[in-house]
């Protein structure tokens, strides 16, 4: 398929990142010319791992997509996007739940800039259940996620989290 030439942004907190996002980041990544993966420092989130840290997570797992730029952001998302001269924003959709929220976040974004459209992924069904919060709760209490998160992933949530 030949690839458009636009901008797309996928935000995120990415508190880690899963082979969830994974998934939706190479198929974006094959849509649009240039996707920049944005994590959001979140702080109201009170992350486990920091934004440097969650930057050089996504850098190691994605090396292979010459199409994707990993950057942060700490302002409004629309306001982000009008700096990097995006067009759209992804979003994954994995369960029916995530409905309410994404179609609020959605709705919002478009009243304060109406040019920039969110296309949604659905995500892949063997992810479709998969949280990072799900998967640090999981290494806590010493549980086994791989298949879900990168192996460097794995390494420093044990590292952080195994009492
Ligand atoms: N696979 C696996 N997990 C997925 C997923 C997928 N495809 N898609 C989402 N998730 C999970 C995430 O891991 C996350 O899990 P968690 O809640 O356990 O941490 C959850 O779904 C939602 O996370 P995510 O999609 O990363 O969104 P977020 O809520 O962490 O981030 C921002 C939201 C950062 C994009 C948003 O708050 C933002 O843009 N903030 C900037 C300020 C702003 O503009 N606010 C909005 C005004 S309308």
């Amino acid at each position: 398929m030949e690839k458009r030439d636009k901008i797309a942004v996928y935000p995120g907190t990415f508190d880690p990142i899963t082979y969830g996002h994974i998934d939706i980041i190479t198929r974006a990544s094959s849509i649009f010319s240039k996707l920049i993966v944005a994590v959001a420092k979140n702080s109201h989130k009170d992350p486990v791992f920091t934004i440097e840290e969650r930057v050089s997570f996504l850098k190691n797992s994605l090396d292979h997509l010459d199409n994707v730029v990993i950057d942060s952001f700490d302002e409004l998302l629309i306001n982000y996007l009008k700096k990097v001269k995006a067009d759209v924003i992804i979003r994954g959709m994995r369960v029916v739940t995530d409905f309410d929220y994404e179609f609020a976040f959605a709705a919002m974004n478009k009243k304060l800039a109406p040019e920039i459209d969110t296309i949604f992924l659905m995500t892949s069904e063997k992810y479709s259940f998969i949280s990072s919060t799900l998967v640090k709760e999981v290494v806590r209490f010493g549980g086994d996620v791989s298949g879900y998160v990168p192996e460097i992933v794995i390494e420093n949530l044990r590292k952080k989290l195994n009492r």
